[in-house]
């Protein structure tokens, strides 16, 4: 007789018994979708540390082993054999593209790179300081008011151009970042050009001049690829989740992603990147060489930013490809940073020493991917727009999976604190 696993619950005397979900790796999971109406009980998990909030084909992270797999591949055999659009083709679609398929997507992309020339009045409406994360999201969900039947909040309509609408986002995104940036320096725009690639062409929007065509260096564009591609999903975090809750009320893909981008900005999450430099110039500009800095973190008056993580309690992957990109980056360009040797002491410090060993606390992957991306020239405010950049494939991915599963809003439920009932006072009586 086979028994299937199942989990018992024992509440106020009485049994109740939920079945157990075990996924592809054997991860886990106690059914608990029946609880509240069986028992009258919730579950309560501050942060969602222990919650499953799907079930998803895209990504798989074993954080206890450092493991990050997309669609079965581990992230560094793609970090070493496959480019940003054929990863995001991947983490879209389920699969590795055929040539033919890879060639159609990167035209796809290609073909979508320019905006509407009425968009440039909307970069007009911010100040020139505007916050190009503020900028992004405000500029993605405007995005969709171009395109009325790819942003029609009908599932099925959105989903019937989900190709074009994909493709247009990866595209579109990389161009406003640029104007973004060419906005907050007051320069003036650059149009996207047909003939280069999908990182080149950022970097030509982004630093060419009149009369003066930027040319990156192969390292350059080697190593921003390399950033889209190590960012571009990473299953159910902060900013992936609120593009899953918005999509689960059924918004279309660009409000959905607008507001991912959105979820994305704070220190917590993709603004670590700009944090971790700041960090770095701080302790530079003390003359400590990072001891003091881990003095005061162990002490709870500063945080180490780019280490830590939800998930990880090993290496987090893709620190470890971007700390050896860093070193080959610089090198190519002949550039020294004191801030990368200060990365170093501080992670070969943080790694022997007994708090950060105890709290498993490791580099992630925002640790060096700001020394490369001051390398490349980028402002350190745009860092976390570039890790939106990259993140767009997983936030598309995610989408798609509520778009075509479930039609279950998400609404988790609460243990309500406050006061119990009370009467109104009228004012005078306060
Ligand atoms: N520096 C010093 N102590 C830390 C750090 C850190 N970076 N991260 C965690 N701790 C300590 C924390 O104080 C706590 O100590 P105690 O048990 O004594 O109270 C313990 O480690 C557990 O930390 P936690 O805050 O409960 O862990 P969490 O899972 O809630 O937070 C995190 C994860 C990423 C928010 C956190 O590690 C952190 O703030 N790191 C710095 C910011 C950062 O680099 N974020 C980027 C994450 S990777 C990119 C992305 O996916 O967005």
């Amino acid at each position: 007789m086979s028994k299937e696993p199942v989990a018992k619950i024992i509440l106020e005397g009485k049994e109740f018994t939920y079945p157990v979900i075990v996924g592809t790796e054997n991860e886990k999971a106690i059914d608990t979708r029946k609880l509240r109406s069986e028992t009258g009980y919730i579950t309560f998990d501050d942060g969602y540390g222990n919650t499953g909030s799907c079930l998803s084909d895209i990504t798989f992270i074993d954080g206890e082993k450092g493991i990050l797999r997309h669609r079965g591949i581990p992230v560094n055999q793609l970090a070493e054999k496959s480019t940003f659009l054929c990863t995001a083709f991947l983490i879209i679609y389920g699969h590795l593209p055929t040539q033919e398929e890879l060639d159609g997507f990167r035209a796809q992309v290609a073909g979508a790179a320019r905006l509407h020339e009425d968009f440039r009045h909307h970069f007009e409406g911010f100040p020139p300081n505007a916050h190009p994360m503020a900028v992004l999201s405000s500029m993605l969900n405007s995005l969709g008011c171009y395109y009325p039947k790819m942003s029609s909040n009908n599932r099925e309509q959105d989903l019937e151009h989900f190709g074009d609408t994909a493709a247009l986002l990866i595209s579109k995104v990389r161009t406003i970042a640029a104007m973004t940036y060419r906005m907050s320096k007051g320069l003036p725009f650059v149009y996207p050009r047909g003939d280069l690639r999908y990182v080149e062409n950022f970097l030509h929007m982004m630093f060419t001049e009149p009369y003066n065509d930027f040319e990156a260096p192969k390292e350059v564009t080697e190593a921003l690829d390399l950033f889209f591609l190590l960012h571009a999903d990473h299953e159910q975090n902060c900013s992936t989740s609120t593009v899953r809750m918005v999509a689960s009320g059924g918004a279309n893909l660009f409000a959905s992603v607008s507001a991912g981008v959105s979820a994305l900005w704070g220190p917590l999450h993709g603004g670590a990147n700009a944090a971790v430099i700041k960090m770095l110039e701080q302790i530079h500009s003390r003359g400590d060489d990072g001891s003091r800095f881990i003095r005061d973190a162990k002490d709870g008056k500063a945080r180490l930013m780019g280490f830590g993580h939800r998930v990880y309690k090993n290496y987090d992957p893709r620190a470890k490809i971007f700390g050896a990109a860093a070193e080959r980056v610089m090198e190519a360009l002949g550039l020294e940073d004191p801030l990368l040797d200060i990365a170093r002491h501080l992670e070969k410090a943080a790694l022997e020493d007994d708090y950060f060993i105890e709290r498993k606390l490791y580099p992630n992957v925002d640790f060096y991917s700001g020394i490369v991306l001051k390398a490349i020239g980028i402002p350190v405010d745009m860092f976390t727009v570039m890790f939106a950049i990259g993140r767009m494939p997983g936030w598309i991915a995610n989408w798609k999976e509520i778009a075509e599963s479930s039609n279950r809003i998400h609404r988790p439920r609460q243990i309500y604190m406050g006061e119990g009932e009370r009467n109104w006072v009228p004012i005078e009586e306060r």
